[in-house]
């Protein structure tokens, strides 16, 4: 090959480098504009919406509407957009987001009575319907704290309003409710029990036996092994025979299943002491104590690990009839476990003949901690996974049903947020106390 050829190839292989060099100067990252809006109902005009787009983006880009009324896409103009609806019915509300040749679309359903648009696509008497209102045939339920029924306001209303089971967040635990030996300390589970049975609401009792809230003074304990034994059954009957008529039902033993494989029993201070039948000693103390009472298993992942649901279902059938139910905590992520996976739980419950309590129901929206706010689109999703959920649980028989316990009222409440270290909005009302779409998501999934 001629000298002068090579020197072209050289200088154009240069050339084409130094561009791609100065292209990948020039790189600039994917711009990602997520089309977004909201929506609220006009005061004075409850058939009316006012449209605000929230789109953000660092580049122009060009919004268009559909108002799902037929006629065509609309142009974004400056400001709230107001669309009146005349005839009821659903519309489907989209807007298009376009930038350079990409185009993003956030859609929401408007639902339209004969009183006008829905809040948040929920239609019915807005002003008398409650989450427990709508569960006509299961308790629904949160958590609560002694110090939060006692000072009253605008926890308590929700509470009042939307419940008809509550359960202790912590203060109903052996860590609070038995400090030290010999002396127990029930002010704050009185103080929740009596709030309860003054608004007529059920309690469930969590959790006699955890490794989580046992007293440090259990964890050492300096006496035999038949004297640990004692100690636990003499804790359970106290415990058991104080709330007799007023607890309903109780979590006995929570989380005794390790999350490795084949998932045998964590190795806590009750399994070192008291053996490996220590979970049927213990239901069979709480059953001595109170044969009324419902006696509950609780455990965590039961959807989304099919061996953890397995090695529960075994350790279920050893108790045989010591126990009426089983707690699957439920604390999910809006995209994941799968339906068919808490299927298989609620199946696995309802097949042999238990109560099936969805004890501990939040769902992350925030997952991947990449979210710093409730997008309208995660919102939609976290909706859609809380009506799913609850269809799930409400289509299982009667006889199976026993409550649906949300972990938590408002979001920024949430024991998860300090868990995950991350900013996250699981539950169903804001810091605000007010209804997010999946609380309407809950409402769905039971119609
Ligand atoms: O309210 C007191 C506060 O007054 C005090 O200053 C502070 C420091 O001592 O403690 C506060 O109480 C804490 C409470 O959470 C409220 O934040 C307790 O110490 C703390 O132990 C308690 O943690 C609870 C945890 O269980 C352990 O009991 C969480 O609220 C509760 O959400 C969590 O719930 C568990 C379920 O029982 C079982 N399934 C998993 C779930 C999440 O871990």
């Amino acid at each position: 090959m001629k000298i002068s050829k090579l020197i072209l190839l050289l200088f154009t292989a240069l050339l084409a480098f130094s561009c791609s060099e100065d292209k990948e100067e020039e790189f600039v990252p994917p711009v990602n504009i997520q089309a977004s809006f909201e929506y609220t109902i006009s005061e004075a005009d409850p058939f009316v919406i006012q449209l605000n787009n929230t789109t953000e983006g660092t580049v122009s880009f060009t919004s268009v509407w559909d108002f799902g009324l037929g006629n065509g896409l609309e142009d974004d103009m400056p400001g709230i957009e107001e669309v009146r609806y005349n005839e009821t019915g659903e519309y489907v509300v989209k807007l298009y987001v376009i930038y350079d040749g990409l185009t993003t679309i956030d859609s929401k359903m408007v639902k339209v009575d004969e009183n006008g648009i829905c809040p948040d696509g929920f239609c019915g008497n807005a002003d008398d319907s409650s989450l427990k209102a709508a569960a006509t045939t299961f308790s629904v339920g949160t958590i609560t704290r002694s110090g939060w029924v006692t000072a009253g306001g605008k926890h308590t209303d929700i509470l009042k309003k939307e419940f008809n089971n509550l359960t202790s967040e912590y203060e109903m635990k052996m860590n609070v409710m038995y400090p030290s030996e010999g002396s127990y300390n029930f002010s704050a589970g009185d103080a929740i029990v009596d709030f309860a049975m003054a608004n007529d609401m059920n309690v469930h009792g969590h959790a006699l036996i955890w490794h989580n809230a046992t007293p440090s003074w259990v964890q050492n304990f300096s006496g035999t092994n038949a004297e640990f034994e004692t100690m636990v059954e003499d804790y359970i009957t106290t415990t058991v025979t104080r709330y007799k008529g007023k607890v309903r039902s109780w979590d006995v033993v929570n989380e005794a299943l390790e999350d490795g494989s084949g998932n045998p029993l964590r190795n806590s201070v009750f399994r070192q002491k008291m053996g490996d039948d220590y979970i049927r000693k213990c239901f069979q103390f709480a059953r001595n104590a109170d044969p009324d009472v419902l006696l509950f298993y609780n455990d965590y992942n039961m959807a989304s690990s099919s061996g953890k649901r397995a090695a529960m279902f075994d350790l279920v059938d050893d108790l045989g009839d010591l126990i009426d139910g089983v707690g699957g905590q439920m604390h999910i992520s809006y995209d994941g476990p799968s339906a068919s996976q808490i299927q298989s739980l609620a199946d696995g419950v309802v097949s042999r003949g238990l109560k099936l309590h969805f004890a501990e129901l939040d769902i992350r929206a925030n997952p991947n901690k990449d979210q710093t706010s409730l997008t309208s689109q995660r919102a939609e999703e976290q909706r859609a996974k809380y009506k799913e959920v609850v269809k799930i649980y409400n289509s299982i028989p009667l006889d199976n049903k026993f409550a649906l316990t949300v972990w938590g009222v408002r979001d920024n409440e949430s024991w998860l947020i300090d868990f995950w270290g991350a900013q996250d909005w699981p539950l169903l009302f804001d810091k605000n106390y007010n209804k997010k779409s999946a609380y309407f998501g809950f409402l769905e999934g039971l119609q």
